[in-house]
């Protein structure tokens, strides 16, 4: 199996604008998606595309787990897992960062680790499980305004690290074949199929060579 061809990939938070660049590049790949999101009319447009949509809310732990034994049950081994759920709360300086704001933005956090662990031994074991998020260049460059948001794309972030820590620790004698990659943007928008066509191109690597890092797509990006 080559590439992308063949390779159940779930997209955690799908329904958004990047979740159908997300869908239609793997699709277009050769993968299955799955797409899943809170609200189930919400997803018809992306089972529309072709992929399997599946309504979940993965800042619940039992609900991701949940998702992985119903997809386990019907013999959907994850190979793939793209986390979208994000979000944006900010402005007003640091005295603008309320308690609510961050409450509201750590749920991305929540569920990427849901979602990590959920499907951690389906990527483990997967020929070539490959596992990203898209994070923020305001992680290296935080304002006062975007505080709550920045920390929690850190932590975000050091979570995919500890990640692809996991996956570089074989324990069944053989390499390595999963990778944890963090993608980063400065702004989202015009780079969806960009960002949707890197994290296809992910499953071109070997995965040693790219566990565990982090990749900023831009504009002047020449591959995108
Ligand atoms: N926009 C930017 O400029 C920018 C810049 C840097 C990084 N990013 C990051 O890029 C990623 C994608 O951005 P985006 O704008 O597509 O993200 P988003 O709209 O914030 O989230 C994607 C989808 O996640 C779903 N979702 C939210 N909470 C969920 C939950 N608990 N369980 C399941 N699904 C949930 C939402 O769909 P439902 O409401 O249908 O559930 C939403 O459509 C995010 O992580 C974002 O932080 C964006």
């Amino acid at each position: 199996m080559a590439g992308a061809a063949g390779r159940n990939v779930l997209i955690a938070g799908a329904t958004s604008a990047m979740g159908i660049a997300a869908t239609r590049a793997l699709l277009g790949a050769g993968a299955l998606v799955v797409a899943v999101g809170r609200d189930e009319a919400r997803l018809a447009p992306l089972a529309e595309l072709g992929a399997r949509p599946e309504a979940a809310d993965l800042s619940d732990e039992a609900a991701a787990a949940l998702l992985a034994s119903r997809l386990r049950a019907d013999g959907v081994a994850i190979d793939g897992v793209l986390h979208l759920v994000g979000g944006w709360r900010g402005g007003g300086g640091l005295a603008g960062q309320s308690d609510a704001d961050y409450r509201v933005l750590e749920a991305s956090l929540t569920a990427l680790r849901h979602v990590s662990r959920a499907f951690d031994e389906d990527l483990r074991r997967s020929p070539a499980g490959r596992l990203a998020i898209i994070s923020s260049t305001a992680v290296d460059h935080p304002r006062a305004g975007g505080a709550n948001y920045a920390a929690v794309k850190a932590a975000s972030e050091a979570w995919v690290r500890a990640v692809a820590d996991g996956y570089a620790r074989s324990d069944s004698g053989r390499e390595p074949t999963a990778a944890a990659v963090i993608f980063r943007v400065a702004s989202l928008a015009g780079l969806e199929d960009a960002v949707a066509d890197a994290y296809v191109r992910l499953w071109d690597a070997e995965a040693p060579s790219i566990n565990g890092t982090t990749i900023t797509v831009d504009t002047t990006d020449p591959d995108s």
